[in-house]
C-alpha cells in the first residue's frame, strides 16, 4: 500500500519536474515556529513530552487551530496548520549529542529553518478532494520502529554532496533510502515524509491518531472512502557541520532521531488541520501550484519568521554538546 506513496515523494520532491506530470502541487514554506518537547496530538497535556519535535505550538492545541492562532510562519497567510517531526541530533563518540540545524530548501526564500509543505491533488478535476475539517489531526509513521516493515516506507532520505541546488537532481534518486544515508552528506540530508491521503469522513482523530485515514493515492479504500489532498513535508538538515572526521570510527552513521533512533525508520510527523475557513477547499478545487492561489493570500517569510514563541519550559540547548538527549531517551537499535 506505501510504495506508490514513496515513488511519488521521490518524483514530487525532485526540483525539475513539471507540477502537470504529477498533478497539482502546491508548494510552499513554513518557517520554524519552536523547538520543543511537545506533542499535542501523541501526548495532549503532557509536558514536556517525550522527545524532542520542531515547529509544535502547544501542549493542548485542540480544537479549531485556525481560528485561535494569531500568527502562522507559513507562505499562505491563511495556513495555521501545524507539521511537526522530530528533532535530529548528531550522536558523537565520546557518548554526547548535538541539535541538527535545519536549512532553507529550493525556492522556499528566506524561511528560517522550517518544513517545506506540498499539497498534490490529481490534475483532473472530476477526481473529488476534499479538505479535513477543524480538528482534524493525524500522525504518520511510528517512533519506536527501527527496521523496514510493519507500515512500510512512507519516509525516505535524500544525501545530498553539493547541496539541494546540487545539479542533476534525477541522477540522485537511485541513492534515495528509507533509512538515514551510511554515507557523509556534506551538502545536507532531506527527508520527506508522506501523511496518509484517505480518511474514513467521521472521525477527526483517532486513538493512534492513525486509523481514522488511511494511504491510496490511485482511489480510496471503500474503509476510507473520503480522498483528501497528499500532505507531504520535506525538510533539509545540516548534516555538513559535521566533518567525516567527528564520525563515530566503528563505521556506523551518527544521526538520531530525537526518540533515540539510529536507523531512521522511526521517523514520523503530526499534523493537525488549521487552515482559516474554506481556504484550503478553495485551493484544491482550483487545482493550485506552487506557493500562489487566487482568492488566497500570501505573506513574506521576513513576516513568517516573526511568528515563533517561547519554549514553554527551559530553553532547548542547540549549541552545544550535550550529555543525553532531551528527556534522557535512549538510543534503541531495536
Ligand atoms: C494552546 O493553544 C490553544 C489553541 O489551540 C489555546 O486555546 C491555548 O490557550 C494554548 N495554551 C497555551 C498554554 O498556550
Ligand atoms: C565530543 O565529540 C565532539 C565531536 O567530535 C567534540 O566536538 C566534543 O568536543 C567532544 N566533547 C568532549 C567532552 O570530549
Ligand atoms: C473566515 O470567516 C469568518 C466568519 O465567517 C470571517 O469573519 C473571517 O473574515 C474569515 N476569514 C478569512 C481569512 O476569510
Amino acid at each position: 500500500m506505501w510504495t506508490p506513496l514513496v515513488a511519488l515523494a521521490v518524483t514530487l520532491a525532485t526540483e525539475t519536474v513539471s507540477a502537470q506530470e504529477f498533478g497539482a502541487m502546491m508548494r510552499f514554506g513554513c518557517a520554524q515556529h519552536a523547538i520543543e518537547r511537545l506533542d499535542p496530538v501523541v501526548s495532549p497535556g503532557q509536558v514536556p513530552s517525550q522527545h524532542m519535535h520542531a515547529n509544535s505550538f502547544n501542549a493542548t492545541m485542540q480544537g479549531d487551530v485556525g481560528e485561535e492562532s494569531t500568527c502562522t510562519t507559513c507562505t499562505f497567510s491563511e495556513d495555521f496548520s501545524n507539521y511537526w517531526h522530530p528533532a535530529l541530533y548528531f550522536a558523537a563518540d565520546n557518548g554526547t549529542f548535538r541539535h541538527v540545524p535545519i536549512i532553507p530548501n529550493v525556492g522556499i526564500f528566506g524561511a528560517t529553518g522550517g518544513v517545506t509543505v506540498y499539497y498534490t491533488s490529481p490534475t483532473d478535476k472530476s477526481v473529488k478532494i476534499t479538505a479535513p475539517p477543524p480538528g482534524f489531526r493525524m500522525v504518520v509513521g511510528y517512533p519506536t520502529l527501527r527496521s523496514q516493515g510493519l507500515g512500510g516506507a512512507y519516509s525516505i532520505y535524500r544525501c545530498y554532496t553539493d547541496g539541494p541546488l546540487e545539479p542533476n537532481p534525477m541522477g540522485v534518486a537511485d541513492s534515495d533510502t528509507q533509512e538515514f544515508p551510511r554515507k557523509h552528506c556534506p551538502g545536507g540530508m532531506r527527508v520527506n515524509i508522506n501523511f496518509p491521503n484517505c480518511w474514513d469522513g467521521k472521525n477527526l482523530d483517532s486513538d493512534d491518531h492513525q486509523s481514522h485515514v488511511a494511504s491510496g493515492y490511485n482511489g480510496c479504500p471503500s474503509t476510507h472512502p473520503v480522498q483528501l489532498p497528499q500532505i507531504m513535508l520535506e525538510t533539509i538538515f545540516d548534516t555538513g557541520m559535521f566533518p567525516k572526521s567527528d564520525w563515530p570510527k566503528d563505521g556506523e552513521q551518527p544521526f538520531v532521531w530525537a526518540q533515540g533512533d539510529p536507523t531512521g525508520y522511526g521517523y514520523h510527523a503530526d499534523y493537525v488541520f488549521g487552515w482559516k475557513n474554506d481556504s484550503l477547499q478553495k485551493a484544491v478545487n482550483q487545482r493550485c501550484s506552487m506557493n500562489t492561489c487566487e482568492g488566497l493570500t500570501t505573506q513574506d517569510q521576513s513576516v513568517g519568521n516573526k511568528c515563533t514563541k517561547k519554549a514553554s519550559f527551559g530553553p532547548p540547548d542547540l549549541q552545544h554538546w550535550i550529555p543525553n538527549l532531551p528527556g534522557k531517551m535512549k538510543v534503541t537499535y531495536s
